[in-house]
């Protein structure tokens, strides 16, 4: 199949919110208080009688977003042989007819994006530009996913052979689809492997991180609003057990996992285990993120890229920065205007538009983050930490910090909040950095700083990432432009947005007929 350009699709990423004109801006904020008093509610697809568990703002423990009901294993059974029973018809839909329900969703998605917008804030603790991003994002996946539907499933792919001989390939859903996301990004990662299994042909199952099921169940609403039948994409909320139960299923014909490299590890062994038949994982996992400053490098540049890299979020990108390798002869000054920076962060309540650093999600992130800067404290050398607000103790707050290390060998493993480590690397001594990035095992994103030309020929050739952002921030994957993804222990790949991402959720047919 052609790629999309070819096949003359006209999609385009979506606007989004210009949140700089006061005309757009005031009116979104008014709807965005409003929206505050909203109870909101997750209950697996067809009910269920499972715990309840209420959803408190990460910002404010006191504030209660709303009431989840998880799914319990006879649900997720149900919803699993009902999936299945129906996946056929969706198949034999086409995907022009698939594209055209996703589309829909996508217009649902932008004409509620208030709601969207309120609850990335209140469940998942993102600021308002962060939340706006997010929801650009789910919508961009649904169109692109669709054009990939179109694309990939709506023609037949006719193959070479011998006069007489009609050789002609189709791709069909695989059947039911496990689709487990994080919580970080709660909208987007959601609902963009469930939209790539939809495209393709499957059913699917949507299990939310526990921390976020309430925008899980008003993007699987608005799903089902746009057309899409109620068995063919179901909401199975609840924590890691109904993970395990799905996965463990006998018909699931497929993961998609977006979450730890543990999770995902202990994903493959069950799958590798169980009963019927062998089965693809898609897993996008995390990331020991780098970024390499060399003296060439614009020290403002650096600045605000460093700045955005590490701290945006929260931290809780996979993409973001957590070790800055900085060139020793540079590294003073560079650090210095880091710090100053950091300086001018304003951390706290995420609802308020003045905020650039919101809380981490929930209890056990902040005390794992915590312990990680109190021995920061006795091992490192503190380079800069930013004032928490005196409100913190409401919610889930961490000192964004940055500090000084010997190697990155000290770190053992991801440490997904605001925190930066910072290494000096000696001129002459590029190998070495690569080597050191590569040794780590991940390979998500990396930033390079130069202006050099065979610096980043170097870097392009020997570095081991999926996502290589030269002279920018490093976060912020756009669908269809970056693809994202890693390899090693950041994953299987292909990449989510893009043009590979929709078939490894197909299956490919082959007929042969003499003619
Ligand atoms: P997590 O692995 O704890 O949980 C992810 C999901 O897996 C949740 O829905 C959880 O309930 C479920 N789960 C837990 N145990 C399970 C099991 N045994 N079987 C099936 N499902 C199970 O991850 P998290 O804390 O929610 O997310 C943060 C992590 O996600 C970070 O490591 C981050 O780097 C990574 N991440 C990666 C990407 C990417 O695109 N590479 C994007 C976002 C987040
Ligand atoms: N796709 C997200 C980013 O690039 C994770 O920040």
């Amino acid at each position: 199949p052609l790629p999309n350009a070819i096949f003359g699709e006209d999609r385009i990423n979506s606007a989004g919110v210009d949140l700089s004109d006061p005309l757009v801006r005031e009116p979104l904020m008014k709807k965005l208080a409003k929206l505050e008093a909203k109870h909101w509610t997750a209950v697996p697809t067809g009910g269920g009688k499972g715990e309840k568990v209420q959803i408190a703002a990460p910002y404010d423990t006191s504030l209660i977003v709303g009431e989840a009901t998880w799914a319990s294993e006879a649900d997720v059974d149900r919803m699993v042989r009902a999936a299945h029973a129906a996946q056929i018809g969706w198949d034999q839909l086409g995907g022009w007819e698939r594209a055209r329900l996703l589309n829909r969703a996508a217009d649902l998605f932008e004409q509620h994006r208030e709601e969207l917008f309120s609850l990335c804030v209140r469940e998942a603790g993102k600021t308002v530009p962060d939340a706006v991003l997010e929801v650009r994002e789910a919508v961009d996946f649904l169109r692109y996913y669709a054009s990939e539907a179109r694309r990939l499933c709506g023609n037949v792919t006719t193959l070479p052979g011998p006069t007489g001989e009609l050789n002609e390939l189709r791709l069909h859903g695989r059947g039911v689809f496990a689709c487990i996301s994080p919580w970080n990004f709660p909208l987007a990662i959601f609902i963009g492997p469930v939209a790539a299994a939809l495209a393709a042909g499957n059913a699917a199952i949507a299990k939310p991180a526990e921390q976020t099921p309430l925008i899980g169940a008003r993007a699987i609403e608005l799903m089902h609003a746009a057309g899409i039948p109620k068995a063919i994409v179901q909401l199975a909320p609840g924590d890691g057990r109904v993970g395990a139960a799905l996965t463990s299923h006998p018909l699931i014909a497929g993961v998609a996992f977006t979450g730890s490299t543990d999770t995902a590890k202990a994903i493959n062994r069950g799958l590798a285990n169980r009963e019927g038949p062998i089965v693809p994982l898609i897993a996008e996992t995390g990331g020991q993120n780098a970024m390499i400053v060399d003296s060439s490098a614009l020290p403002e540049q650096v600045t605000r890229d460093v700045v955005a890299s590490a701290f945006q979020s929260a931290g809780q990108r996979c993409s973001a920065l957590r070790v800055l390798f900085v060139q020793d002869d540079v590294a003073d000054s560079m650090l210095e205007m880091i710090a100053g920076a950091m300086e001018a962060l304003n951390v706290g309540d995420p609802s308020d538009l003045t905020t650039d650093v919101g809380p981490v999600i929930d209890t056990d992130a902040r005390a794992a983050l915590d312990a990680h800067l109190a021995e920061l404290k006795s091992k490192g050398r503190l380079l800069a930490e930013v004032r928490l607000p005196g409100h913190a103790a409401r919610g889930h707050f961490v000192t964004p910090s940055m500090y000084e290390i010997k190697i990155l060998k000290e770190l053992d493993r991801e440490h997904f909040g605001p925190i930066l480590h910072v290494v000096r690397w000696k001129s002459g001594e590029l190998d070495k950095v690569i080597q050191a990035i590569n040794a780590t095992g991940y390979g998500l994103t990396l930033g390079l700083q130069s202006r050099i030309d065979t610096t980043r020929q170097y870097v392009e050739a020997n570095a081991r990432v999926g996502n290589l952002y030269v002279n920018r921030n490093q976060i912020g994957a756009v669908v269809e432009s970056q693809p994202f993804g890693g390899e090693g222990l950041s994953g299987t790949g292909p990449k989510a947005g893009g043009p590979h991402y929709v078939a490894r959720f197909a299956t490919e047919r082959v007929t042969c007929i003499d003619t």
